[in-house]
C-alpha cells in the first residue's frame, strides 16, 4: 500500500517536525488500513520478516496494545521488553540496552519514557527506526494522529475548526501534540484549564487560552477532554476532584449548550465522573471508541512507513 506523498523518515519523534503534507500522508495512509483493523481475521505480510520492539518504561495499557496488534496485524514479529526483568535494573544504560536490542536485528523501536527527548536520544544512536509512543509532558504523536483521523472522518475536515483541549494541559504531551497537528492542518485551538494547569508560555505555540469553558463551549467543534495526569503534578493544583468537575467536567447539560454536533473525544484512560460523565463517555457525541480503532490503523501506517523508510 502507497503512501500518497514520498514520506522519509525513518522515526517518527512528534508532529513539530512533520509538514502538513506529512501529515496528511500519514492520515490517509491509516485510511487504507482502515479495513484490515475492523477484521480480525485479516492477516497482513506487509512487514513479514521485520521486527519490532516494544520499548515501554512507563505504564500503557492501550498505546503498548495498539502498536503490538499493529506490527503483529502487518506480519511483524513483535518483542515485548519487559523494563522491570531487565539489565536497566543493573546499572545498564538506556542506550545500551537499546543498543544490544538491535543487535538482535530490531528493525523499529516503539518507545515510552518518561523522560521528555528520550526517542530523540535513541533515533540518534540507533539505525533502527524509532517511533514515540509519548515521552513525558512533550509529545506522544501517533495519539495526535488518531485524534486528527477521528476528527476529519466524524467531520469530513479538520481546517477551519475551531477545537478545544480541556483539562490539564501542563502535564499533556496529547496536547502537545495535538495543538501542532491541528495548527498545521489550519485548525484554531483553545486550550481550558485551570490556571495552574495551563503554563502560560503555551500561547508561544498559537492557541488561545480559556480557563471558563462555559464561554468557549458555543465556539467549539470539539472538545478533546484530557485526563488530570495526577501521577505527573508534584502538589494540588485545584481544590479538589469536586470542584474541578463543576467547572470543567463535561456533562450532559454541559454539552446541551454545546454547538450542535460537538464531537467529544478523550484520550483515555478516562475518569468517569472527573473530566466527563459515563453518559457523556457512552454518548452519541463521544467517539472514545472509534478513537481507539483509529489508533491501531494510525499505528499500522506509522511502522509500515517508518519500516520502508529504514528499507
Ligand atoms: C495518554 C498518555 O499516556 O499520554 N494515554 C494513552 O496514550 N493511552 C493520555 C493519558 O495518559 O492521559
Amino acid at each position: 500500500m502507497a503512501l500518497t506523498s514520498p514520506w522519509t523518515h525513518r522515526h517518527l519523534l512528534g508532529l513539530e517536525q512533520l509538514t502538513a503534507a506529512e501529515i496528511v500522508s500519514l492520515l490517509d495512509h491509516a485510511d487504507s488500513f482502515l479495513p484490515s483493523c475492523k477484521d480480525p481475521g485479516a492477516k497482513r505480510t506487509d512487514l513479514a520478516g521485520k521486527s519490532v520492539v516494544n520499548l515501554f518504561f512507563e505504564n500503557s495499557t492501550r498505546t503498548r496494545v495498539s502498536f503490538g496488534l499493529a506490527a503483529r496485524r502487518l506480519g511483524a514479529e513483535v518483542i515485548d521488553f519487559a523494563v522491570g526483568g531487565s539489565s536497566v535494573s543493573k546499572g545498564e544504560t538506556f542506550v545500551d540496552t537499546a543498543r544490544n536490542i538491535e543487535a538482535l536485528g530490531i528493525h523499529m523501536v516503539v518507545v515510552r519514557h518518561s523522560c521528555p527527548g528520550t526517542p530523540h536520544l535513541l533515533a540518534q544512536h540507533l539505525r533502527a527506526g524509532v517511533v514515540n509512543a509519548g515521552d513525558g509532558a512533550h509529545e506522544h504523536p501517533t495519539q495526535g494522529l488518531l485524534d486528527l483521523l477521528t476528527i476529519r472522518q466524524r467531520l469530513g475536515r479538520i481546517e477551519g475548526l475551531t477545537v478545544a483541549l480541556v483539562g490539564d494541559i501542563r502535564h499533556s504531551r496529547v496536547a502537545r501534540s495535538n495543538i501542532h497537528g491541528l495548527l498545521k492542518l489550519g485548525a484554531r485551538v483553545i486550550v481550558c484549564g485551570p490556571p495552574t494547569l495551563v503554563p502560560p508560555e503555551i500561547c508561544a505555540m498559537g492557541v488561545e487560552v480559556a480557563h471558563d469553558l462555559d464561554r468557549i463551549l458555543s465556539e467549539c467543534h470539539v472538545l478533546n477532554v484530557l485526563r488530570i495526569q495526577f501521577e505527573r503534578q508534584k502538589g494540588p493544583n485545584f481544590p479538589g476532584v469536586r470542584e474541578y468537575f463543576h467547572l470543567y467536567g463535561v456533562t450532559k447539560e454541559r454539552l446541551a449548550r454545546a454547538r450542535q454536533g460537538v464531537l467529544v473525544l478523550a484520550p483515555g484512560p478516562i475518569n468517569r465522573g472527573v473530566e466527563l460523565t459515563p453518559e457523556v463517555a457512552d454518548g452519541p457525541s463521544s467517539a472514545v471508541l472509534d478513537q481507539v480503532t483509529n489508533g491501531l490503523a494510525v499505528r499500522m501506517a506509522v511502522l509500515d512507513a517508518c519500516v520502508k523508510a529504514v528499507g
